[in-house]
């Protein structure tokens, strides 16, 4: 595969959320090609944090994508919601409770982008009967439900066994990574084909965020 350009999608839950709209501008201006957005239930992961409403009343701030999270149950249930709030991009979980084939269908017809997540102790074999329907699969390098986590780097090999299967079946399929990343990390996920960074706490924590992510786009598959 020719080398291609690393994306990098901040992850909001690091934003001060008291000055939510002026992060999503801080990040596009950083030029980040994507936002992460983490939605979390409370149900599928402890955590509580935001919804569609949210996601609405920052949408007309920045034309950056909304790559959004969902780390709820029984997804099938929100799309349209999301959707209609905003959403670009929409990633439901393989553990998740209730009819994913359902949702991945729903994201489709919203027009948006279908995207499946699976938990470091999910194995690959457990996302391959969507891999047809997604173009994103967000491989978690942590436990979903907080940031600030280390990353567990025994999930790299996962890495490689979507990329393998992505270039053997001839699809495009983004490989996002999600959890500890930062510039160390960041860079073995993508020499193990990962092709986008999301990253909160170690992003927000730099004095220039700007510099950071241009380093980071840099990051070369060798593959
Ligand atoms: C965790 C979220 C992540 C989180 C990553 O459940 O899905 O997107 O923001 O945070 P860091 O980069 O701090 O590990
Ligand atoms: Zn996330």
């Amino acid at each position: 595969m020719c080398s291609r350009v690393t994306k990098v999608s901040p992850s909001m839950l690091s934003a001060d959320f008291a000055k939510f709209g002026e992060e999503l501008i801080r990040v596009e201006r950083a030029g980040a090609d994507w936002v992460h957005i983490d939605v979390m239930d409370g149900n599928f992961v402890p955590n509580i944090t935001i919804g569609p409403d949210v996601i609405r009343s920052v949408r007309s701030l920045s034309r950056i994508p909304f790559d959004v999270h969902l780390m709820i149950q029984h997804p099938e249930n929100h799309i349209r919601a999301f959707a209609e709030a905003g959403a670009d991009m929409l990633t439901i979980h393989v553990e998740a409770e209730g009819d994913k084939e359902e949702a991945i269908e729903r994201i489709r017809e919203s027009g948006i982008t279908p995207g499946i997540s699976l938990n470091p102790g999910t194995p690959f074999s457990d996302i391959e009967p969507y891999l047809d329907r997604v173009n994103l699969v967000l491989v978690m390098t942590v436990q979903p439900g907080f940031g600030g986590q280390p990353f567990r780097e025994e999930v790299l090999p996962k890495i490689c066994a979507i990329r393998d299967y992505a270039k053997k079946n001839g699809r495009n399929i983004e490989i996002s990574v999600d959890g500890g990343i930062n510039r160390t990390t960041g860079k073995r996920c993508v020499e193990a084909g990962a092709t986008v960074l999301a990253a909160g706490s170690y992003l927000f924590k730099m004095p220039d965020m700007a510099s950071e992510i241009s380093l980071w786009k840099k990051f070369d598959s060798k593959a």
